[in-house]
């Protein structure tokens, strides 16, 4: 099953490494399709292994190792990490292993399709315990119910961390989540065969810290409802004002508005030529975006058409649309002769 959509802009074939010396495309959730058709991007159909926050890369090299016939998929925020990490797995021609640019709960909710990891390790995450912080941590329950509904029936799920309060904290959320089942006979071992050391690990190990590891299975128990996520089109608006360009840019006052877990801002405007450009941050639950929307003279007098631009590969999400809608409505409120010509929004509910 191929699922491309237009604005996804990645070449499978490129992406291939396809010779040692060949470099793959670089990859990021903003750019991929989503859902990812990994086979294609791999060149083959093989279980997938999933690394999250893999730093340096050491154990992602191990599970590249240990697991030939397998893709491997690595997901980092650092993009410093990113870059030691494909050279070094050009170095070793590990050409079944990819590494991605991105926020893991945005790869787990757009880029993976239910059932279809069989493994996902996450080897010391970050605690992330201030309360103004706490969004962040990848331990918890929106985050897991997405990596839980990602996994195969049996696929497994290892954690590893150095911070008893953080094991404790897993210990909670994974002992009520009834997807997945402990395979050690208490909540975390100390030790666990087979692993390869990592950089924090061993760091945690020199300073005579104690390391918990969780081994947990998924079971026949239904998934939670984590639903995967479509694009929708390309949002455009089209309308006609006395308003110049300049009189509309004089008039404006940056717009900030949420709704649900949505949050919408509209900060900056520039005056072109022939066009306005608006900068637009939308934060939705699983990605956020920074984006543009641009407002373009058509050919006919005092015709406009409201659009997004392509700097920064924006993915037409419903916040996206509700960026597009907020501020068209307030262009078309700006003057009462404003008439709306064409309107190719989807409506969002932001009551
Ligand atoms: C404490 S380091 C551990 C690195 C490595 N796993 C190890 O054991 O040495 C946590 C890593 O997770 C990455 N990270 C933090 N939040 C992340 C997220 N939301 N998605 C993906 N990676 C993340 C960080 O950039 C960092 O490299």
């Amino acid at each position: 099953m191929l699922r491309l959509n237009i604005s996804a802009s990645i070449d499978y074939n490129a992406a291939v490494m396809s010779s040692d010396t060949a470099h793959p495309q670089k990859l990021n959730s903003q750019m991929l399709p989503w859902p990812v058709d990994w086979a294609a991007l791999l060149g083959a159909a093989r279980p997938l292994i999933l690394e999250i926050g893999f730093g340096h890369g050491d154990f992602l090299l191990h599970l590249a190792r240990q697991h030939p016939d397998a893709s491997i998929i690595g997901l980092e925020i650092s993009n410093r990490c990113l870059t030691l990490v494909e050279d070094r797995l050009q170095r070793h021609n590990l050409h079944h292993v990819r590494v991605i640019h991105t926020p893991a709960e945005t790869a787990l909710h757009h880029l993976f399709e239910p059932g279809t990891l069989d493994e996902a390790h996450i080897n010391f995450p970050d605690p992330w315990f201030k309360t103004r912080h706490e969004h962040r941590r990848l331990m918890q329950r929106d985050t897991l119910d997405a990596l839980v509904s990602r996994l195969k029936p049996e696929g497994r799920l290892y954690l590893a961390t150095d911070i008893h309060d953080y094991a404790v904290m897993a210990a909670d959320l994974l002992a009520a989540t009834p997807g997945l089942d402990n395979r050690l006979d208490t909540p975390w071992a100390n030790t666990m065969d087979g692993r390869v050391v990592t950089k924090y690990e061993r760091k945690a190990r020199q300073e005579g810290r104690a390391c918990y590891y969780f081994a947990y299975q998924r079971n026949h128990q239904p998934a939670p409802p984590v639903p995967v996520i479509q694009e929708l089109p390309m949002p455009h608006v089209v309308f006609e004002t006395p308003l110049s360009l300049e009189a509309m840019r004089a008039a404006f006052q940056p717009i900030e508005y949420a709704y649900g877990d949505t949050h919408i801002n509209i900060s900056f405007i520039y005056l072109g030529e022939r066009a306005l450009l608006f900068d637009i941050y939308v934060k939705e639950p699983t990605i956020d975006q920074r984006v543009a929307l641009t407002l373009v003279a058509r050919e006919r007098p005092d015709e406009y058409t409201l659009q997004l631009s392509m700097i920064g590969h924006p993915r037409p999400t419903t916040g996206i649309h509700a960026a597009t809608n907020l501020l068209a409505d307030w262009l078309i409120g700006l003057h009462p002769d404003t008439k709306v010509l064409k309107r190719k929004t989807q409506v969002i509910k932001t009551e």
